[in-house]
């Protein structure tokens, strides 16, 4: 018989930490419900004390979900504990998870305290959570380059101030497999209360191994693992929780556990994690990657073909790949469309809104026959996202011609405002973008741009991509449209709404 392996999920908290990957509550809402129906064990909603609009997401989580524990993160401080628990305090579970950093030089560098003081601060943190939640997590922040006789007296001490979960950050994705699963193992042995908490991996992948040092601490006793969809996180992402839980399910025969994890919504998972935040997955990346299943070399088909284990360890279907099934067409009725959304997890807050989305739909039906699961959940990530802009786009023309330059003429409603311009020069999207940022007054710098088909065929809908850096603040802006150089204009005019909405948020980790 397998142990169970609680899968907690930090997409919506740790993912969001990744430079311009920043969620509104709906999106969070919205991954959150498929978290769920994934039947992810934990699910870390944010920051509660990072600025209200955050507060109100972690909050909005943990009224929206019954099934998974929700937790907010909490620094060692009393008024982020606080905070973290009020935004928790309607959740059929909720969990505080507060940390303090125990390395030398984050101690030395970044607090400035002895690790004495860090002790008692962790002590009293913890038994400020017990106020709000018996379901108390502690992480010594940067684990991996701590000193493992403090690490045994700090989490010792945060097991008796009532910690029921003790995760071990690798910060900095410095770690090696080896060396962090004897790291848990240790920690276990030596730490006489450590029956007394579940011992947890927290790993970054700066070096490419944030799932492997996952692993190796599970085989050491760890029974809960923080991942994030995509492995999206800060720099080089978060442990991958696609990868970890396929590496777990699929080789059995080396792990003696196993989550509750429900595969098949994973592709789906990662596709709205990636239209939220514009994180494209690349095509080459395990289990979700547009390539993760194709077989290229004719010899491996005709394998696959014969008996597909030959060169397949897993199966597709299991991970929800092939089941784009054509749900709704041109002459689907508002009821069909709201049930199929219903089913995504997608509900809408008012009539208004419904029938907004819903008039959306009808015209993308006109211009593509068959419309998709993935179509659907693009079109409601969109409508959300334009209720709360101040740049709308109002229309878009653009002549290209071989040999010659581009023209693009935009019209935009600016808060409230008509106003219109134009632009000639050697692209379509360039001179678009060009019209549009001569009716803004910021001049932004492009980080990225890219282009991706959210469904097969010439008539599928293209989703763009854009990060705009604007004074030290970055933003990524999505749209889709069957036409790309629309999805590009409203890519760029969604990014320029997040330029100019900006909020002051508190980062946790400085
Ligand atoms: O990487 C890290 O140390 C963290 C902590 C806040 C747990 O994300
Ligand atoms: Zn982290």
């Amino acid at each position: 018989m397998s142990e169970k392996l609680i899968i907690f999920d930090t997409t919506l908290r740790d993912g969001e930490q990744s430079p311009g990957a920043s969620m509104t509550k709906d999106e969070k809402v919205r991954i959150a419900k498929i978290l769920e129906k994934m039947r992810v064990d934990v699910i870390e909603a944010g920051f509660a004390i990072a600025s209200p609009g955050d507060f109100e997401a972690v909050k909005a989580v943990a009224e929206a979900i019954k099934d998974s524990t929700v937790c907010s993160l909490a620094r060692a401080l009393d008024k982020d504990i606080d905070r973290a628990g009020e935004a928790i305090k309607n959740a059929n579970s909720g969990r505080i998870h507060t940390f303090i950093a125990t390395s030398d030089i984050h101690m030395k560098m970044k607090l400035k305290m002895t690790p004495d003081e860090v002790l008692t601060q962790a002590i009293h943190s913890v038994k400020r959570a017990t106020k709000y939640t018996n379901d108390i997590e502690f992480s010594p922040e940067d684990a991996g380059r701590s000193d493992i006789d403090f690490l045994c007296r700090i989490i010792e001490a945060a097991i008796d101030a009532g910690a029921t979960t003790i995760n071990i950050p690798d910060t900095v994705g410095y770690n090696i497999p080896h060396q962090f699963g004897e790291t848990i193992r240790q920690l276990i042995e030596r730490i006489p209360n450590s029956d007394k908490a579940i011992f947890s991996a927290h790993c970054h992948n700066d070096l490419g191994l944030a799932v492997s040092n996952s692993l190796s601490a599970a085989l050491n006793g760890a029974r809960q693992i923080e991942c994030t969809i995509n492995g999206l996180g800060e720099r080089a992402g978060n442990t991958s929780l696609e990868e970890v839980v396929m590496a777990i399910r699929t080789r059995q025969d080396v792990f003696n556990f196993d989550t509750n994890i429900n595969a098949e919504h994973i592709l789906a998972a990662s596709r709205l994690v990636s239209s939220i935040t514009g994180f494209v997955v690349q095509p080459n990346k395990a289990i979700v990657g547009a390539n993760a299943f194709a077989h290229e070399a004719g010899i491996h088909q005709d394998g696959v073909l014969k008996h597909r284990e030959t060169y397949e360890i897993m199966c597709a279907e299991d991970v929800g790949w092939n089941s784009n099934k054509l749900v709704l067409g041109k002459h689907s009725g508002r009821n069909a469309f709201k049930a199929r959304l219903g089913e995504l997890g997608v509900e809408f807050d008012s009539e208004a809104t419904l029938n907004d989305a819903f008039a959306k739909f009808k015209d993308l039906a006109d211009k593509k026959h068959d419309i998709f699961d993935e179509d659907l959940q693009a079109l409601v990530t969109e409508t959300q996202t334009e209720a709360t802009e101040v740049i709308r786009l109002l229309s878009l023309k653009v002549c290209t011609e071989t040999g010659e330059e581009n023209t693009a003429e935009v019209s935009l409603s600016i808060n409230g405002e008509e106003k219109s311009a134009s632009a000639k020069t050697s692209g379509a999207v360039d001179a678009t973008f060009h019209a549009i940022l001569s009716m803004v007054n910021i001049e932004p710098t492009l980080q990225l741009y890219s282009v991706t088909n959210v469904t097969q065929g010439t008539d599928a809908l293209g989703e763009v991509n854009v990060r705009l850096e604007h004074e030290g603040k970055i933003v990524n802006g999505q749209g889709v449209d069957t036409d790309i150089i629309t999805s590009s204009a409203k890519a760029y005019i969604h990014a320029l709404n997040k330029v100019m909405a900006h909020v002051e948020r508190a980062h946790p980790q400085v």
